[in-house]
């Protein structure tokens, strides 16, 4: 092996050590001081829509405890759905009661996803239950992220 393909090796090895740091799926809990305190009762929808703060939240958190499966700043590595999909069709369109409506329905399946997680047939876990670890601040900060980046990228387009 000559100089050039051992660098080729080296840096190889060293983003798969990366990718694998980004493979931890334990769930972690997302700190979300700063955000208004929503109580225990579950709201049926994301309070926090638009909230730059939020934003910022839910994008640590995503990176933290989503990014393994459904990739870095939420662009699809193929492994897991592409999240920036989910509210495409409702960010299309024009502000009013039917764009609501249809986040509104998003946002009830989204919550149900990340607090119960995806089993498959054999009843294991595609993905994880996040219920024991997420407040319902956790919840819309991460959802209000990935409208963010849907409005940010093709997804809305
Ligand atoms: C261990 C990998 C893994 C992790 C970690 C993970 N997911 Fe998933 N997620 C999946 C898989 C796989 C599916 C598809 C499962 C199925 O449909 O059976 C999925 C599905 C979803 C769906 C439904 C998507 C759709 O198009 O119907 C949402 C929403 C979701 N995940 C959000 C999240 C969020 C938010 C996080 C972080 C808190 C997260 N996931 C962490 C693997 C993961």
């Amino acid at each position: 092996m000559n100089a050039r393909s051992a660098s080729i090796l080296i840096l190889a090895l060293v983003l798969a050590a990366g990718a694998h740091a980004h493979g931890d799926v334990t769930p972690h809990p997302i700190d979300t001081t700063g955000l208004k305190p929503l109580g225990a009762d579950w709201l049926p929808t994301n309070p926090y829509r638009g909230d730059t703060k939020a934003v910022a939240i839910g994008a640590v958190g995503y990176e933290h405890n989503c990014a393994g499966c459904h990739g870095l700043d939420a662009l699809s590595g193929g492994v897991a759905p592409d999240l920036l999909k989910l509210d495409g069709d409702c960010l299309r369109m024009s502000a009013g009661a039917k764009r609501e409506s249809c986040l509104a329905d998003v946002d009830d399946y989204f919550k149900g996803v990340v607090l119960h997680g995806k089993r498959n047939s054999e009843g294991r876990y595609t993905m994880p239950a996040y219920a024991s670890v997420f407040t319902q601040e956790a919840v819309w900060s991460l959802k209000t992220y990935i409208d963010a980046r849907t409005l940010e990228t093709a997804g809305a387009k």
